[in-house]
């Protein structure tokens, strides 16, 4: 079959087609026929070497929707594996798919049985391919762990990110108000397309949360990092909360009076439960689509991934495979 494999850290360019045998699955999973995969920006840092315990070579990707080898049923593949029993938090050895075991970006991949669900209905191949773990994140920093609810306005740091897409399309389909900022006007106006009620840009604006009334917003859900929750806590409400799944810019230069005086919780969190896999699915059996940016051909998995290295997508990075 043919797989999309890194041999060697060095970037996105050193993203090569192999050809390599099927995998064959073991009693406890499935081989899924991969018909389309998705990006995530973990994909990107693996091959920058950013990223812990890499084994090479190996088949990247994350996302992936297809059909079961043995039956045709259509699915979509929840990429976390091993989250373990407790809803609260993930066990300590879990891990995703896509490193260290062999990923979705190839003809073929073995999952454990519990990690298929069926593809909802309404989707396209490539739209249910864009959402396992971007929607899976955003799915449980909004709600289980940010618990947003529809009378309340989240912040939405970095809009061109691949979830936070996601949280603004899931704060808007719960009928949350949402505030969106980004580095790039064209991103900002994809979003009030997709429902932001306020849109600035960070770059133009770098006072930005001066332009936020005191104690505006309810919930922050950031990956951004930096400067960025310093300046949102000044528009939290007391009480309010910040949810936090990545770090972009790893370092934080939060201002901590603010944080204490305000009783502001803050949260990490990252992927999600088996349950909130299934809850996330469930938001998209009516009209609510993943934003996608663009599909590529399998054999244009390095553009794919270099333009994912620049930031330049709106949404989902989708390829096809074939
Ligand atoms: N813990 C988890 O389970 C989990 C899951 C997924 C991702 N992550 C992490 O979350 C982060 C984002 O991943 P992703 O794939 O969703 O996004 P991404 O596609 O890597 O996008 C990053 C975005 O960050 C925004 N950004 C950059 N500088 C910024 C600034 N100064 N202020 C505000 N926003 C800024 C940019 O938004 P604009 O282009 O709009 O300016 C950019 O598009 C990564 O660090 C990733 O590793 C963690």
């Amino acid at each position: 079959m043919k797989a999309i494999r890194l041999h060697e850290i060095g970037g996105p360019q050193n993203l090569r087609i192999d050809d390599i045998e099927r995998p064959a699955p073991p009693a406890n999973e499935v081989l899924v026929r991969i018909q389309a995969a998705a990006f995530n920006r973990r994909d990107v840092f693996i091959t920058q070497g950013l990223y812990p315990n890499i084994q090479l070579p190996r088949t990247l990707g994350s996302d992936g929707a297809g059909v079961l080898e043995a039956t045709g049923e259509e699915v979509v593949i929840d990429p976390m594996l091993g989250w373990g029993d407790d809803p609260d938090v993930w066990r300590t050895d879990a891990t995703i798919l896509g490193m260290p075991r062999d990923g979705t970006f190839a003809q073929y991949v073995s999952v454990p049985k519990a990690n298929v669900y069926p593809k909802p209905r309404a989707l396209t191949m490539e739209e249910a391919a864009a959402i396992p773990l971007a929607g899976l994140t955003a799915y449980r920093a909004t709600f289980t762990r940010g618990e947003l609810g529809p009378d309340e306005t989240i912040l939405i740091p970095g809009i061109g990110g691949g979830v936070q897409t996601f949280v603004l399309l899931f704060a808007k389909a719960v009928g949350a108000r949402a505030i969106v900022t980004s580095g790039d006007n064209e991103k900002l106006e994809r979003a009030k397309a997709l429902g932001a009620d306020v849109t600035i840009n960070y770059r133009e604006t770098p006072d930005w949360q001066k332009t936020l009334k005191r104690g505006e917003v309810d919930v922050v859900v950031d990956s951004s990092g930096g400067d960025t929750l310093a300046k949102a806590t000044s528009a939290l409400r007391p009480g309010g909360r910040i949810v936090i799944y990545g770090g972009t810019r790893p370092e934080s230069t939060l201002r901590l009076f603010p944080i204490f005086w305000n009783h502001i919780d803050i949260r990490g969190t990252s992927m999600g439960s088996p349950s909130d896999f299934a809850a996330m699915l469930k938001m998209f059996d009516g009209d609510l689509r993943p934003a996608i940016d663009r599909v590529y051909a399998m054999d244009e998995a390095v553009s794919a991934a270099e333009r994912m290295a620049k930031s330049d997508q709106f949404g989902k990075i989708v390829l096809r495979i074939a």
